[in-house]
């Protein structure tokens, strides 16, 4: 059987495509974020938007299409006519949107319903210093109104407008046509003008126009005077007061027989867990082989561990997929070993390379390989 060129290229993307198969490798974990569809937005946001683009437009356009080549005097005419015209504008909307990427759709349906008002604007002679966002989002499309307006009619949020909600919240539908202008307050804070703490914060600041509420300590229940544990009204479960140190954490550990047999009991703030004791180990203090009451069947007490009666731990199913790998590779060799005695050097040394190749990927990855290679010097083994 001959081999040409074509087969050779075959036979090394076979190697490449088995590595898969010689070692299980964890896939690479996926950003979360990347798959969740971005949050809707009201229409006014949209507006914002797209009027950004469109200010980015003329930008982009400002500067006139036909810069270099022409005389001087030819260049100067053509930039003003295409100041104005409908070349321009086309410009301009050809390229709307295109830089926004999270809220594309939004911004080309609002583009969409401003084409009318913004054409009538450009044919009226467009004054480029309008604002641009008060005309086609407030005026026009009544999608949104002035800083501090709320509402179908834009009514004014109710309150000091230089210190709505008491700087502790906003009012809904601020800027949009949308809301009923009552304070939507952070968190922490109560009260139509957000001047009280919520349950389970106390004022850490107040002055003449300012105050503050932080968290109680995470030992308290029902509310505190202070931010110290000492300062709750009550302790929370899993908490125990006492006049000295107020609400302090139970070690539900110290009880005995808290979790199972295999299980060793871990105290944490307000609770405590049950965990798995190691494999090796029927019954244990922690975590690890190293921390066993006693061992588990099949395992006996080495020193402070717990070890396999059968030897060392192998993960023979990986092992022996990848040792099976290897023979049908070998094994194939041996069927497409060419005549040609530079071929058949060629391949055996490409079979070889490919296996020493995804053994030490294998040992770089922390899986157990058939040889261990740092055992050996492998680039004193190529120098040879
Ligand atoms: C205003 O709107 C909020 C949330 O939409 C609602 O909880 C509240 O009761 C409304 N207030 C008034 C006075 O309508
Ligand atoms: C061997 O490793 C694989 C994957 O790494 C794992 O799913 C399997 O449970 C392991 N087998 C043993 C006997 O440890
Ligand atoms: C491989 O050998 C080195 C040195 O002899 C050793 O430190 C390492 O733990 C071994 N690795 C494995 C997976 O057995």
């Amino acid at each position: 059987m001959k081999m040409n060129k074509h087969h050779m290229f075959n036979f090394i993307t076979t190697f490449m495509t088995l590595s898969s198969v010689a070692c299980t490798v964890q896939p690479p974990a996926v950003n979360p974020g990347l798959f969740t569809v971005p949050k809707s937005i009201g229409a006014c946001h949209s507006c914002k938007i797209f009027i950004e683009s469109f200010t980015k437009g003329l930008e982009r356009t400002a500067r006139g299409k036909y810069e270099g080549g022409d005389a001087a005097w030819e260049e100067e005419k053509l930039k003003k006519s295409y100041k104005r015209s409908e070349m321009r504008l086309v410009d301009i909307q050809e390229g709307i949107c295109k830089e926004e990427t999270k809220y594309s759709v939004q911004c080309h349906l609002m583009a969409e319903k401003a084409e009318e008002y913004i054409e009538e604007w450009w044919s009226q002679n467009a004054d480029e210093s309008t604002d641009l966002y008060s005309y086609i989002c407030i005026d026009k499309l009544e999608v949104c109104c002035p800083k501090h307006h709320y509402g179908k009619d834009c009514l004014p949020c109710a309150g000091n407008h230089e210190n709505l909600c008491n700087g502790n919240g906003k009012c809904r539908g601020d800027g949009t046509r949308k809301g009923n202008g009552t304070c939507l307050c952070d968190e922490g804070y109560i009260g139509e003008e957000c001047d009280q703490c919520a349950i389970n914060y106390h004022i850490s600041y107040k002055d003449d126009n300012k105050m503050l509420c932080s968290k109680c300590h995470m030992s308290c229940a029902g509310g505190c005077k202070g931010g110290t544990q000492r300062d709750c009204a009550s302790c929370k479960p899993g908490f125990v007061f006492s006049v000295e140190d107020g609400c302090a954490d139970i070690n539900e550990c110290d009880e005995a027989n808290k979790c199972k047999d295999n299980e060793f009991c871990l105290n944490s703030l307000g609770s405590y867990a049950c965990m798995k004791c190691d494999k090796s180990c029927k019954e244990c203090y922690g975590d690890g082989p190293d921390m066993c009451k006693r061992c588990a069947k099949g395992y006996s007490k080495k020193g402070e561990f717990c070890v396999s009666d059968k030897g060392e731990d192998t993960n023979e199913t990986l092992t022996s997929t990848r040792f099976m790998t290897y023979i049908g590779l070998l094994i194939a060799t041996g069927i497409l070993l060419p005549k040609s005695a530079t071929l058949g050097s060629m391949v055996g040394f490409a079979v070889l390379s490919y296996i020493m190749g995804a053994e030490y990927y294998c040992m770089i990855n922390g899986h157990t390989g058939l040889v261990n290679l740092t055992n050996y010097d492998l680039f004193q083994m190529f120098r040879i």
